[in-house]
Formats: structure tokens, sequence, C-alpha cells
């Protein structure tokens, strides 16, 4: 593969996209010519958004920045990552807590695809304490979450939780 188009997957569950995520898509792209935003499409988790929402949020807050790909994936990320031509695969680091669970994460895709390496990004200062969930517990019951999610993520949080 040429040196000028090196593909990195960014997985997740992205339920939704915080500003916490852009910015880890953002230093990706730092180092990787294209960023694949893949959104597992796990229909038994119990997420707040459609699988479908969730891919749309995602376009709508890049606008069509070509660099940035948005797709979903069921099965293994390994052979998703495979498919697409990707040499890794991008997690955010918040803190400390985060480590155990992607270092296993991560052995078991070596396992799985040895080609593949994980790659891990420090998220900027300003989002350690930022996830989707506790941006979803904030907002439903009436917290203000506008300077934590892009603004079509806004708009869709407060048509699911709307202010009293
Ligand atoms: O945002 P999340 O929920 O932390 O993302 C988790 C995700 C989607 C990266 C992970 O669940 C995943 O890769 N699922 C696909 C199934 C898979 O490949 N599992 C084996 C590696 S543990």
């Amino acid at each position: 593969m040429s040196q000028k188009n090196r593909i990195a997957i960014y997985p997740g569950s992205f339920d939704p996209l915080t500003n916490g995520h852009i910015d880890i898509i953002e230093r990706a792209l730092e180092i990787f010519d294209k960023v694949i935003v893949a959104v597992l499409n796990n229909p038994s988790k119990n997420a707040l958004f459609t699988m479908e929402e969730r891919v749309q949020m995602i376009k709508q807050s890049f606008n069509g920045k070509n660099s940035i790909l948005v797709d979903s994936f069921g099965g293994l990320l390994v052979d998703y990552a495979k498919m697409k031509d990707a040499v890794a695969i991008i997690r955010g680091m918040r803190a400390l807590s985060d480590f155990e669970s992607e270092f296993q994460m991560a052995l078991m895709n070596r396992k799985l695809n040895k080609d593949v390496q994980s790659v891990f990004l420090m998220t900027g200062f300003r989002w350690i304490f930022t996830s989707s969930s506790i941006i979803k517990e904030a907002a439903q019951f009436g917290g203000d979450i506008s300077d934590m999610v892009p603004k079509p993520v806004l708009v869709k949080m407060l048509e699911k939780f709307p202010k009293q």
C-alpha cells in the first residue's frame, strides 16, 4: 500500500458521538491519511440511538470532510479492518481506568490478526471526564451538555430529552 494512503479504523458504539471522540479523530488524522469512523452494529446492546441515527449524526458533524469516512460494521473488528485495508485500530485513552479493558481488547485483536496495530491516543485534557454514558445521564435529567457534543448530536439529544 502506498505510504500516502494509510487508513485507520476508529471503532466504537458512538451512542452518541462526543467532542472527546472528535478530539481523538482529529489527532488520528495527524498520523493517518484516512480515518474510518466505524459504528458497531450490535442490536442486542441497549442503545439510545439507532445505528442509522448514530451514523447520520457523525456524518453531519464532519460535514463531508473527505479524510473521514463513516460506516457501520458487525462481527469481528479485525475482519472489518482487513476488508477496509486498514493498518491500524484507533482507541482513545482518558484515564488509567480505560487501560485494562483496552489492553485486553488490543491483545485479542492482535491474536486474531497480527497485521493490524492498535494505536492509543490520549484524549485532550478537557475531555478526560467525557463519555457518551455520562452525557446521556446528564441530558436525561436536563443537564446542559452543549459544550460536550457537536451541534447535530445536541439537536438529537434535545429531541430525546426535551427541556421542561
Ligand atoms: O465504544 P465502545 O463500546 O467501547 O467500542 C467497543 C468496540 C466496538 C470497539 C468493541 O466492542 C468491538 O470491537 N466489537 C466488535 C467485536 C470484536 O471484534 N470483538 C473482539 C475484540 S475484543
